[in-house]
């Protein structure tokens, strides 16, 4: 689902970006540490700063990313302009990921799970792409943040069938992955870290 105006700019400023280089990213390194070497993949890349901290924090070689939204995906490309063949960039779907099986040693979701409505069609997707013993960095908007009054004042997400925090890994373990570990911000914002097994 794409966003509406209000969170459009909420994405595209530079609070946002402090917010996610300073706070977001660190905590998923403490939580899961770094994929130096490794190909990575970024969901709903928005404007593209997820994808400078996938290479410079993270340490991937390479970073594939998309996103539903046109617009943020020409955002991203200028963004990621002097990365050369490092970044590769396209429109796309998270519930129907344009890359082979297991083809990733990381899957980065900034946030982007909660406004799919389908959204275990894309954890399905999330392990399908991932290599065995690839990691899967997540942080997400928690159901008591989504229908919050003031949310559903100003910004647009799917309604039906959200997540908290226990249906969130609940459903990532449905999918095949193993949590290695997790975070919450009250009943707002999950962070979590998982696996996909070896042996899957
Ligand atoms: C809240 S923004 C987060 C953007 C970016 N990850 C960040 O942290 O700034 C959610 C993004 O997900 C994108 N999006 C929504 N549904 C999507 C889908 N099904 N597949 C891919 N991207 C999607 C939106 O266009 C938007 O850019």
């Amino acid at each position: 689902m794409l966003l509406n105006n209000v969170e459009y700019a909420l994405m595209n400023n530079p609070l946002r970006a402090a917010i996610q280089r300073r706070f977001e990213a660190r905590r998923l390194l403490r939580m899961g540490g770094r994929i130096p070497g490794g190909a990575a993949l970024e969901l709903g890349c928005g404007r593209g700063v997820g994808i400078e901290l996938i290479l410079d924090v993270f340490g991937a070689s390479g970073v594939d990313a998309f996103d539903l939204d046109p617009r943020m995906v020409a955002v991203a490309a200028r963004r990621v302009r002097d990365r050369g063949d490092r970044v590769r960039l396209w429109v796309g779907d998270a519930t129907a990921i344009a890359a082979p099986d297991a083809t990733y040693d990381a899957v980065f979701d900034f946030g982007i799970i909660h406004h799919i409505p389908d959204w275990r069609a894309a954890l399905a997707e999330v392990i399908r792409v991932l290599k065995p013993g690839g990691r899967f960095f997540a942080e997400e908007m928690l159901a008591s943040f989504i229908q919050h009054p003031l949310t559903r004042r100003f910004l647009d997400h799917p309604q039906t069938d959200r997540f908290d925090a226990a249906m969130f890994l609940g459903a990532l373990g449905e999918a095949g992955l193993t949590t290695l570990c997790s975070q919450n911000l009250g009943k707002s914002v999950i962070w979590c870290v998982a696996t996909k097994p070896v042996a899957v």
